[in-house]
This record gives C-alpha cells, structure tokens and sequence, in this order.
C-alpha cells in the first residue's frame, strides 16, 4: 500500500532515505516524501510522482540530516497532491510523521483538534497524528508519552514513524500494518518492508503489533503499550542483496519471470522424497491434518487463483475444499468447525481481506495455515501453522515466481494432507513428486525456448485477449488474463471453457485471440472449445503439452510446455503466459513493475 523508511546512527540520510523509497517503490508510487532532521529543525520534501520526482525536487533544493523518516504513498484519503503526501507535520513544523495503513476514526479526531485550535493542511487521516502528538507536548507530556498517547487514540491499521521536537530519536509503532526494523552497525533502520535496508544490515527485527519502537544513534527499545520492555530475536536475512535489485534486466517482473526456476528449487528442496514418491514437509508431520475434514483457502488476487488451483488439487484427492476470495468470505461466512483448515494463500502475509478472513475463520473454531513468502508477517504471526514459500523477495507489483512456488507448495501440501485423510498416497503421488522435482528444469525450457514475443507482436493490435481452460486450467486462465490485463492496460478475461458457450462467445471476433490452455485433463472438451472460437473467426493460442494431437493441428500458433504430470502442467503453461503478458506490455511500453493504480500489497479492505 504505502511504504515507510527511516534511518537513524547513518551518514547521509536523505541518500539513505531516498534509496529506501526506491526499493519500496513497489508498495505506492503516487507521490514521496522525506523529513529529516537538522541544527534548524526538521526539513520536509515531499512530491506527487514517482520517487524521481522527489530526487529532482532534492536536487534543486537540497536539504540534508541526521536522521530522518521517508514514505512512499498510494493514496487512501486524499486526493494526490503535494500536499496530501507525507511526510505530515504539526503546524510548528517541529513534528513530522508517515503512515501506512488507515486512521478510522480520523474524522472526530480531526474535528476536536479543530475544536482546539489546531490547523489541517491536507486531507488525509494521517494528519491528525502530528496534531495529537502536539497537542500532548502542549499538555506536557514528553516525547515519547506524547506519542504513545497519540497512538493509544487511534483506531485503524497502522505502521507510523516520527520525528519530534529536538529529540535524536525516531518513534515507532505498528497495529495491523507492516514494519521492520533494521539493526546495523551504531545505524538503524525502520521499513515496510527489508528490501529498503537489505543492502546495509541483514540483520532484521519482525516487530508485532502494538510494539513501540525508540531508535537513537545509540540503540533502540521495544516495548508494549503499557511500556514494558518486549524480546524481540535478532534474525539475521539470508538473502543476497542482489535478489532485490533488477539485477541487470530492465524490470523486475522480466527478472523474477527469470528467476522461477530457481525460487522453485528453493520452495521443493527438502519437501519432495523421490525415494517413498511422497511429499515431506517438516513442519506437517504425519497425523498433522489427521482431524482435518474440509479445506478453504482464503486469498485474493493471483493467490487467489493459486488457492483454486489447490482446491480442484484437493478434490481430485477426495478431500472437500473451496477456494474462496477472501474479501468475500467475511461477507459469505461459509460454515467452519474445528475441523475445517483455513490456509490463507498470501505472497505478503499483509494482505487487510486475507487477515480478516483468517481472523473471521479463527474466531469461528477453524484451523489456519498460512501459505506466503514473507517471514515473520502477520500471517505466520496470526495462524496456527506456517508453510513459507522461500520463493525470495518479489518486488514486481504483478506476481509471478510467487504463483508457480504457491503451487508448487499447495501440490505438495495437499498430497501431505491426502495421506492423512485417506490413510495413504494418493495412487500417483509418485508421478507428481518426480514431476515437481523436474519442474525447475522445466521451466527453464520455457524461458530458454519460448514464442511468446512473438505471439504478443503478431496479437499486438487486438480488442481484447482470452482465456480458456478446464479444470485446474481453469485458474491458469484466470491468471492469463489478470496478469496480460494489468501490465498491458488491454482488455484480457479469462473463462472456464465450459463457460464460453453460456455468455462470453458474444465477444468473440477475429480481433480477439484467445488462448486456450491444455493440461492433459479433459482436452477434448477444451478442443470443441477451441473449434467453437475458431468458428468465429478468431486467432487460437493452444499452450499445450502436447505436440502431436488434434490441438497442435487446428491451432493457429502453440505456446509449448515439457510433457508432465497433469497437476503440475498449470505452472508451465501459466510462465508461457506470463511471457505473452510481459512481451505484450513492453511492446506497449507499460510501466511494467508499477502498473498504474495498484500496489503490490493491499493493507486495507
Ligand atoms: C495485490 C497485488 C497482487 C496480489 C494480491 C494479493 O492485488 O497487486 O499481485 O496477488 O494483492 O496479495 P498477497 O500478498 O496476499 O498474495
């Protein structure tokens, strides 16, 4: 959503600051900011636009600190304007916050700081953060009773930064909003995320809800709302801090696109026995889901269709499970017992729907799981159990080498959980595992061998692009479409095959290809598909695995996937898409890793 810096024990701040914003780009890129403090006080910039924007502003009024707090914003409330980004400050300007999350009960805050004489000079909700730690100081209150006392008003999701009055300190907090802190040498660093500060320390503090944070250039504290000292461990990143930057390809989307096969080694290794042909995850011993007698995965967006995929994996095992968009499923309130598992699918772990939707499922009786790449996020914080995706940092707002992990984890945990329902292997679990095993090198064929720049040129001017497929197709389609619609700003939608019949053949003409996928389940109905679109007049994209059947010859162009077991020839098909979407829009000459409007993680509802 927004994404928050700070630093603090640093030489050059703004530097510091400035290069943080840019590597949480990613979260919100309407507008940034930077506060940092000085021998005059506190110096604030703030620009609507990209984080070049704010470098231009920089350079030709350069400011400089000691020490100071950075934001990237996607704007809530308030319009994008210079002055709604942040940072916000008091009106003495002594003051200076950034938030990311939602005040909910901004309005009466706003009115009675109104009512006390204080003056507002944007339109958003975090503003009043500023005013009430002013007013607090006015009462007396020290710096950090003024600040705790301002957060103890708010109601919301929040993680906010300050800077106050001549105090060589940076205040912290978070409630329901992401924020980590970075332990250097003598330097600390505050971030939404730890690509902002990966490059400087590995080393890495998960903060947890309702902690306050003091960082000065001679430590920090952690302690609770009522002010007693909290341990939080020291955990020490493994990352190389390459995997954050483009590493030479010009976007990040192409670079993590590349990265798959890599990040799928990461996600299987240990996890597959090709001995027993079962799958093996540590943290699910056997009897772990003996208990367990339906499934919902809750998940939006590409995790959501990574949560579909997973279900028709369950049902082909027998095991009732639902795949549901969890900012649907507050509103549905599907039935759950003590033996309904809730696996909330989330690459960030920060997803406001998919925490909602858990915390709906856990206040019910259910089980939770949850299912993302990111360590120590709230979801590992707020489930039951944890299955981390070790697919690495993903900074392209479209996700791509976190869906083909997804899969590959839920394949595995869903053959885990087969055994344990069924009291044994599903009859060819030995045949998915050995698939999963050569999936890296699969993939690897693809990105080494792939047409897909040469479909979106050849498809480059058309009204709108489909996507068909049955079964666990079916989801791959969805994604198909979700990912070429995002990046490229083309109309894309994506079908059930056996949906096109009953409304969107109206759409289809000779302007709009569609891409028909095959996963060697039910094929035969998908090719009457295929046939029926081409009967219309319009272009046919097959990805398929297999070269010598009927659907290589009717056709017009194949997107080709190694041969595999069926369960797993989704993933393949689904990076064949990815390509088509990346090609498509750089062809278009999209914004590819910030695509307008969206944000790589939505922390509000
Ligand atoms: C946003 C992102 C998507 C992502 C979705 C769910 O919409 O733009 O790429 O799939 O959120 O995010 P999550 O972190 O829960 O997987």
């Amino acid at each position: 959503m927004c994404g928050i810096t700070a630093c603090i024990g640093t030489e050059n701040s703004v530097e510091l600051l400035i290069d943080g914003l840019r590597r949480l780009e990613y979260r919100g890129y309407d507008s940034a900011g930077i506060a940092v403090k000085n021998e005059n006080g506190i110096s604030v910039t703030k620009r609507v636009g990209e984080v070049s924007e704010l470098v231009a502003a920089v350079e030709q009024n350069p400011i400089s600190g000691t020490f100071g707090i950075g934001h990237t914003r996607w704007a809530t409330h308030g319009g994008v304007t210079d002055g709604n980004a942040h940072p916000h400050t008091d009106e003495s300007g002594r003051i200076a916050v950034v938030h990311n999350g939602i005040i909910s009960n901004y309005q009466p805050l706003r009115a009675e700081l109104e009512s006390k004489g204080h003056t507002f000079s944007s339109e958003t909700d975090t503003e009043v953060v500023p005013h009430l730690i002013e007013e607090n100081l006015r009462n007396g209150a020290s710096p950090e009773a003024a600040f705790r006392a301002a957060i103890g008003t708010l109601s919301g999701s929040y993680a906010i930064t300050a800077i106050i009055g001549d105090e060589q300190a940076i205040f912290a907090t978070r409630s329901g909003s992401p924020l980590v802190l970075g332990v250097g040498d003598g330097e600390y660093y505050l971030a939404s995320d730890v690509p902002a500060f990966i490059q400087h320390t590995p080393r890495v503090v998960y903060l947890h809800d309702g902690d306050f944070v003091v960082t000065t250039p001679d430590g920090y504290t952690i302690t609770d709302s009522a002010g007693r000292s909290v341990d939080r461990p020291i955990e020490y990143i493994e990352w190389d801090p390459e995997t954050a930057t483009k590493g030479g390809y010009e976007h990040y989307m192409y670079k993590e696109i590349n990265e798959q096969p890599g990040a799928l080694r990461r996600t299987t290794q240990g996890r597959l026995n090709t001995h027993t042909g079962g799958a093996e995850l540590e943290e699910f011993p056997p009897g772990a889901f003996a208990d367990i007698s339906q499934i919902h995965l809750v998940a939006m967006g590409t995790s959501h269709h990574a949560g579909m995929y997973a279900a028709s994996l369950l049902n082909a095992r027998g095991i009732p499970a639902y795949a549901f968009m969890s900012g649907e499923y507050s509103v549905i309130k599907p039935p759950v017992t003590p033996n309904t598992l809730v696996i909330a699918v989330s690459q960030s772990g920060e997803t406001a729907d998919t925490l909602d939707a858990i915390r709906r499922a856990r206040a019910a009786g259910a089980r939770t799981l949850a299912l993302t790449n990111v360590v120590g996020s709230s979801m590992t914080r707020e489930c039951d159990d944890e299955l981390l995706l070790r697919a690495g940092p993903e900074i392209g707002v479209a996700a791509t080498k976190t869906f083909s992990s997804q899969v590959a984890a839920l394949a595995l945990l869903a053959e885990r959980i087969a055994e344990d329902y069924n009291g044994t292997k599903s009859p060819d679990s030995r045949e998915l595992i050995d698939a999963l095993a050569r999936l890296p090198g699969d993939v690897q064929e693809i990105l080494d061998t792939s047409i897909a720049r040469e479909i979106a040129i050849e498809y480059e001017d058309s009204d709108a692009y489909f996507f068909i497929g049955r079964g666990s197709a079916h989801p791959v389609a969805l994604e198909g479409a979700l990912k070429f619609k995002e990046i490229s700003y083309e109309h894309a939608e994506g079908f059930a095959a056996s949906e096109l019949k009953h409304g969107p053949l109206a759409l289809v003409t000779p302007i709009t290809p569609v891409f028909a996928i095959f996963t060697g389940h039910e094929d035969e109905a998908t090719l009457s598909n295929m046939k029926e679109v081409q009967a219309r007049g319009a272009p046919v994209i097959a990805v398929t695995s297999d070269e010598s059947r009927e659907v290589v010859e009717f056709a017009d162009h194949v997107l080709t996937i190694p041969d595999t077991h069926p369960e797993v020839a989704g993933i393949l098909a689904n990076v064949q898409l990815q390509l088509v979407a990346y090609h498509a829009a750089n062809l278009l000459e999209r914004p590819i890793d910030k695509p307008r409007n969206l944000a790589k993680c939505v922390t509000v509802e």
